[in-house]
């Protein structure tokens, strides 16, 4: 094959991958295609990394392979984590995307100085500083979601003064490369201010938003990829990367719109202070509890039940149980539905996935909007394991600091049923007053064995 056929092919298998990439984008948004646009996109990827090894520019191999190897051997175990800690896995692989993505801006000025023109310096400078503060914000967000690091916004006087000051200098020494791209020390110095701006960037944010802070930095790798593209030639890179790119912000607004949050506050703000509940406050008050038996005969004798799932059905890996607490109640001829909030879980599509493994058809999944018009006519709420999604305080209490946040209105119901183990807050670290309603019922215990034990009750087996 010549040059020009081989330039052809490789411009061809690169469109496909690129092709892919958008199918891929386009099955993501839909939970009944999801799998499907995660199948698409990984052969997306493995076109476009098989194409680069045609590049006639690769004449030694070695250190690519060193490198696919190590690759493989840390990401292997990556992939096979929990699904409850996969917010933090994808944090790390958004570190590992943006380290990867500045190194190969470092090398590339390296290699170029000091014949490097204005124009390639600003490109390198703009992607050295992206990549390194993508790299430490996403490892300090993996750290804060693996609870490694405190939770709570860390926060002090003036801190966005100083935060603003330390990126300003990071641009600075960008301004000074691109006169003058050999004044020494400037380009390390402007990747250690990079990085320790990443650091400042995250540490103020509260672990609550932390999902909207994930998204962002998704898109801010994407954005590093596609000016490595640009650096580097190379358009499947600038493609892929601006698809990531957008695609992550757009995820970032939809997080932030179904948490009420505005960017700025989310950038700026303390929000997800940790506030537990005075605990006498939360003893004095009483609360109504139910077994197993009792719920079941309950569920039995209603027409209509909402199942809200939340992060304690993940954690008790109960949704195969409550696939079949749905299949007795509707042979019974109960109407189940599943009510879905969007930040439900610990990340986005967290319950529409259980849901989808344990095979609860689609049409019997309701989004939060619905769910809520609903509920008045709704006999039973059962929640499962969720908390911060079905606190009133947000719609009552403006001291709340989830005050404003949608949630899913199951004091709108007849009768409100929690699965959960205690009066433990949830992952906003505030208590919650609907366990204390007149017309709710706490059903303490693990999600698993409790429905467990309210299915075999309905099935006759308890009797
Ligand atoms: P949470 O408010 O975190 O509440 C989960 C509840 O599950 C806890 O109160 C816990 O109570 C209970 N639980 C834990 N293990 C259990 C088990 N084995 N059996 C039964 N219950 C169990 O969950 P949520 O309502 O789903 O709200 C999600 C929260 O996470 C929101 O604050 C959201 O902002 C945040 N968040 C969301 C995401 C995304 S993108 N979805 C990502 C990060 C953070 P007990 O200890 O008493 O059992």
């Amino acid at each position: 094959m010549n040059q020009i056929t081989v330039q052809y092919l490789t411009d061809f298998s690169y469109i496909i991958a690129i092709a892919f990439f958008i199918l891929s984008l386009k099955w993501l948004s839909s939970p009944a295609t999801a799998r499907r646009g995660v199948l698409v996109g990984e052969i997306g990827a493995a076109i476009a990394v098989a194409t680069t090894f045609f590049n006639p520019d690769l004449v030694r191999f070695k250190w690519i392979l060193i490198a696919l190897l190590i690759g493989v051997i840390v990401g292997i175990p990556l992939g096979l984590v929990h699904m409850t800690a996969v917010p933090q896995r994808t944090a790390m692989s958004h570190a590992f995307g943006a380290v990867a993505a500045a190194l190969i801006g470092i090398s590339e000025y390296y290699m170029r100085i000091p014949h490097i023109n204005k124009f390639e310096m600003t490109e390198i400078a703009m992607e050295v500083i992206i990549g390194s503060l993508s790299f430490t914000g996403s490892l300090i967000a993996a750290g804060k979601l693996q609870e490694w690091l405190p939770q709570r916004p860390i926060v002090y006087k003036g801190q966005n003064f100083v935060s603003f000051t330390v990126l300003g200098l990071a641009v600075l020494s960008a301004l000074v490369l691109i006169f003058n791209p050999v004044t020494p020390y400037v380009f390390p110095g402007m990747v250690i201010i990079s990085l320790l701006f990443g650091v400042m960037l995250v540490t103020p944010i509260g672990g609550a938003d932390m999902p909207t802070v994930i998204a962002l930095l998704n898109s801010y790798v994407g954005l590093t990829a596609a000016l490595l593209g640009f650096v580097l030639n190379s358009k499947v890179l600038v493609v892929a990367g601006a698809l990531d790119g957008s695609s992550g912000f757009i995820l970032a607004v939809i997080m932030c719109k179904a948490m009420n949050r505005s960017f700025t506050n989310v950038l700026f703000g303390a929000f997800g202070q940790l506030q537990v509940a005075a605990k006498g406050e939360a003893e004095e008050r009483t609360v109504h509890s139910a077994t197993p038996e009792e719920a079941a005969a309950i569920l039995a004798a209603s027409n209509t039940v909402l199942v809200v799932p939340g992060y304690g059905m993940a954690v008790a890996q109960a949704q195969h149980k409550v696939r079949e607490m749905f299949d007795v109640l509707t042979k019974k001829g109960v109407d189940v539905k599943f009510g879905i909030h969007p930040v439900a879980g610990r990340m986005p599509g967290h319950m529409n996935v259980l849901l989808a493994e344990a095979d609860v058809p689609y049409d019997k999944l309701v989004e939060m909007d619905d769910a809520n018009s609903e509920m008045p006519q709704t006999d039973v709420a059962l929640i499962i394991g969720a908390n911060d999604v079905v606190n009133p305080a947000a719609k009552t209490d403006q001291s709340s600091p989830i005050y404003g946040m949608p949630i899913i209105e199951v004091t709108n119901a007849r009768t409100v049923m929690v699965i959960k183990r205690s009066l433990n807050p949830g992952f906003a670290g505030i208590d919650n007053p609907l366990f204390y309603m007149d017309n709710t019922l706490m059903l303490f215990g693990d999600a698993k064995s409790f429905v467990s034990s309210m299915v075999k009750e309905l099935s006759g087996g308890g009797e």
